[in-house]
Formats: structure tokens, sequence, C-alpha cells
């Protein structure tokens, strides 16, 4: 099968089965008229957890913010398909109504915003409905506990003087009360004491369960020992090199990057799919995803 057709929304929320939650085929991205991705191949179906690893500039940070319609990163060639629509040309606000969510690598702060207020308004703005303030605070208070947040969190300004756990908690807390389908993770681990790195991992795994597919940007395997991924792809040069099972992971912590290159380049059909681009639209899933 080639992607599900290109024409717009058709049965987009109907029988959801056959369409991939988020299908990126031969994705090239500018930053600043610069090629940065350089031909991307990722199918994400509903609920499955995916890693992408990689050297820092490796491109991880550049392919979120395309996802997520940041307007510095222009999509030269390709596609993003989420739920079988083309979301390229659609605004951040309209790809988080659909379902999309992006913690991010670094967290702003906005000074005089208070969290209990942003997260309501973020809430609000992408339920497409005012919640009542006491049902929004009864969630948020049951997720709050779950994640180890105190309190005084809510009157506290978004961001400012926060430590990079409370900047990290922050964000899955975030996500947590959006209950995206899809929850792009950008290198939510750093910073973080192991402490915090548990909290946080049972944050994502309780996002998981609750039927969240979960794309995992980092950098350590760390994380892993505590968030368990399906499917582990390999970022290099802007686009991904090699797919495999959670034992990837554990190969990369142990071998470092370098050997990816030599050993799993395109070699089609010898261990996990080494991936190639383009030309790759026939036959099955263009994308990627080692077996598994
Ligand atoms: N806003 C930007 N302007 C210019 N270059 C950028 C910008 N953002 C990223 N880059 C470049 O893109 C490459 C990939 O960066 P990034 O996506 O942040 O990688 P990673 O997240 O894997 O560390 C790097 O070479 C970086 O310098
Ligand atoms: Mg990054």
């Amino acid at each position: 099968m080639t992607s599900p057709n290109t024409n717009k929304s058709t049965g987009s929320n109907s029988d959801s089965s056959a369409i991939p939650l988020l299908e990126i085929v031969d994705l090239h991205v500018n930053v600043e008229d610069k090629e940065i991705l350089k031909g991307v191949n990722l199918t994400i179906n509903a609920g499955e957890i995916h890693a992408i690893m990689g050297r820092n500039g490796s491109g991880k940070s550049t392919l979120s913010y395309a996802l997520m319609g940041h307007p510095r990163y222009k999509v030269t060639s390709g596609k993003m398909l989420y739920k079988g629509q083309e979301i390229s040309e659609m605004s951040p606000d309209q790809r988080a109504k659909l379902g999309l969510a992006l913690a991010f690598q670094y967290p702003v702060s906005i000074p005089g915003v208070s969290v209990s207020n942003f997260l309501r308004k973020t809430v609000n703005a992408v339920r497409g409905r005012d919640i009542p303030v006491k049902e929004f605070r009864l969630e948020l208070k049951a997720l709050m506990a779950k994640l180890g947040v105190k309190d005084e969190f809510l009157s506290r300004y978004v961001n400012d003087g926060f430590s990079g756990g409370e900047k990290k908690r922050l964000e899955i807390l975030q996500l947590s009360m959006l209950n995206p389908s899809l929850a792009i993770l950008d290198e939510t681990d750093s910073g973080l004491d192991i402490d915090a790195l548990k909290t946080v991992s049972e944050g994502v795994n309780a996002l998981s369960k609750a039927d969240t597919a979960i794309l995992l940007i980092t950098h350590y395997q760390r994380m892993l020992n505590y968030v368990q991924p399906q499917f582990v792809h390999v970022f290099q040069d802007g686009k991904i090199v090699a797919s495999g099972g959670s034992e990837l992971a554990l190969e990369l912590e142990d071998r470092g990057y370098e050997w990816v290159t030599s050993e799993m380049q395109p070699t089609p059909g010898t261990g996990p799919n080494a991936t190639k681009t383009s030309s790759s639209s026939s036959s099955s899933s263009p994308a990627v995803v080692g077996a598994k």
C-alpha cells in the first residue's frame, strides 16, 4: 500500500484502523534556507511508543518543530499525514486540535502568567470549549498528585525560576491535561535527577495507557529503562538510518552511534530495516519500522 489517499479528510474520523496515526514520507525541511531534514520516513500507529535517538545536531528537534508547525521550519518536500490529513499547511493550533502535542526541549518562561491560568487557557483552546473551573481543578489536582507537583506550583509564573525538573514536570502535566493522540517529548529526560526521571516516566506511561501514542526523542538510553518503546529509530544527518525494537536502544548505549552507519546502512533485508528514502512508495511501509 502506498500512503492512504492524499485527498483531504476523507473518512478521517471513522474507522481509523487502516490509517496510520502519523505517516511521514520523505520529509525535507529547511531552517533558514539550510536543509536540515533530508528525507525522513516514519509511521506511527495509534497507541504505539516510538523512540528516536541520535547525536546532538542530527535534526531531532527540527523534526518535532516541523511536526508542530513552527513557522521557522519550512517543509520543502515530502508528506506529513496525521489521521490521513496533510498537516504541513496547518497552523500549530489546528494541529493541536487534531491531537498533536509537544513537550519542548527548552520550555520558555512566561513571567506574569500563572501556571493555573496558563494550563486552563491552553486546555480550553485545544478542547475547543471552556471547562468549568471546578471540573478543571479536579482534573488538574488528580494529575498533580500523580506527577508529584505541589499546589504552590499553580500560582507561580510559568517556568519562571523553575528548576530543570520542575519545567519537565510542568510539560508532562500540560501534556496529560491535553490528552493528545500523539505526544512528542523532546529530550524530556535531560536535566532530571533520578527521582524526577521516575515520576516523569510514570506520567508518560500513564499517558500511553490512555491510548496516546508517544514519540520520545532522546539522546540517552536511561529514560527507556522506565518507558519502554516498541520501536527505536536512529537519527543521523537529518534522517532515520536504522530502526529496530527496544534492544536497539541498549546497543546504542553500549556501542555509541558510529557503528550504525557502517553496519546498518541501507542493506534492505538484514536486521532491523535500514531505511531508504524515496522510490519506496510501492510495496509495504516505506517508512520504517524494523520488525519486532
Ligand atoms: N533556528 C535555527 N537556525 C539555524 N540552524 C538551526 C536552527 N535550528 C536548528 N538548526 C541546525 O539544525 C541542525 C539540527 O538541529 P536540531 O534539530 O536541534 O538537532 P538535535 O535536536 O538532534 O540536537 C543543527 O545543525 C542546528 O545547528
Ligand atoms: Mg534537540
